[in-house]
């Protein structure tokens, strides 16, 4: 049974074209920094994010957790939203494998730390503190695009404060193709950048990390103490190097689906005040009631969506096309006639 799976970008499998280059790639030991394909995905991604170098790893936890490690000591802090996937869903791997404690902090509507509030919460040098270290961001967050002026004055803020600045760009190149400028007027704010090329970009695994040769010589360090260092990981680069290569600017279709779909949900009676879109993914508040109830009508009609907390998200990916949404469209306008 084919579903309209809904639930989040990262559910794309490989197109056959994929497949082909994956079946095609070059292959060597990769922790011999001998595998071919690997090492072209990391120099494209350097190159793209205009950093001096790039590691590929398994997974975007996997390259924040890494990132962490080589800006934080055992008993140092970074700063990063209460929300964000670094602090809050990645099982508390940089505390509990780095020693590094968390300091989170409000997530503002548009998905930006209140620079305010950032310099609140660095803490001055005392012994009973923990000396913070890395202020970390997340773009997209909740799909929203963080504005390059914000990203400006955060850097700005850090570099004052002597914090090293990470972006979680799991999503970046949405908010790269939604800014029409390219992926480096984003990176160029960091000292270290991840992105995933699971999501959006259709990949079947794996991240890479962003950096200076210093830093991405710290990660590979780190890579390989986590048990990452992979072998003939060409055949998982290759399908990376396709996803860069053709996938990025197509970002945009799932953009355009996901405001269709908001659109057309705007005009349920009561809805408009409860929506939120914004690149690829669009939230509604329904209320914990409705919730399990509306997933559960979507899912007869085979469409899959996540619920949480009240919400209901719908994400657009590129298995995603123009008639599928309009097919959701129909199911959820059908559901609340009836309720
Ligand atoms: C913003 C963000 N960062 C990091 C990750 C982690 O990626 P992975 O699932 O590859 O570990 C995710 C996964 O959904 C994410 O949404």
């Amino acid at each position: 049974m084919s579903f309209i799976d809904l639930r989040s970008d990262t559910v794309t499998k490989p197109s056959l074209e994929m497949r082909r280059a994956i079946f095609n790639a070059e292959v060597g030991d990769d922790v011999f920094e001998e595998d071919p394909t690997v090492n072209q995905l990391e120099k494209l991604s350097a190159e793209l994010f205009e950093k001096e170098k790039a590691l590929f790893v398994s997974s975007g936890t996997q390259a924040n957790l890494i990132s962490v490690l080589c800006h934080c000591n055992r008993g140092e802090e970074y700063i990063a939203g209460q929300n964000a996937h670094v602090y809050k869903w990645e099982g508390g791997g940089c505390a509990v494998l780095g020693g590094v404690q968390p300091q989170p902090i409000q997530v503002e509507k548009d998905g930006t730390l209140h620079l305010e509030n950032i310099q609140k919460h660095i803490k001055p040098w005392d012994v009973h503190f923990a000396k913070t270290k890395l202020l970390a961001l997340e773009n997209t967050m909740w799909g929203k695009v963080l504005p390059l002026d914000y990203l400006a004055k955060a850097s700005a803020l850090a570099n004052k404060n002597h914090l090293k600045m990470h972006l979680d760009g799991a999503r970046v190149f949405n908010a790269a193709v939604a800014l029409g400028a390219p992926v480096s007027t984003i990176s160029k704010y960091f000292d270290t950048v991840s992105f995933c090329l699971s999501k959006g970009l259709g990949a079947p695994v794996g991240s890479l990390l962003c950096g200076s040769a210093a830093t991405i010589e710290k990660a590979r360090h780190l890579r390989k103490m986590l048990g990452g260092g992979m072998r003939q990981a060409g055949v998982l680069a290759a399908a990376g190097l396709y996803a860069l290569q053709n996938n990025i600017n197509r970002l945009a279709e799932d953009h355009i689906n996901a405001f269709h779909l908001a659109n057309e949900l705007r005009k349920i009676p009561g809805l408009n005040e409860c929506l939120d879109a914004n690149t690829n993914i669009v939230l509604f508040r329904v209320g914990p009631e409705r919730q399990q109830d509306l997933l559960q009508h979507l899912k007869t009609h085979n469409i899959l969506a996540l619920g949480n907390e009240g919400l209901v998200r719908f994400v657009t990916h590129l298995d995603i096309c123009e008639s599928d949404i309009d097919k959701t469209i129909h199911v959820i306008k059908e559901y609340f006639r009836n309720h």
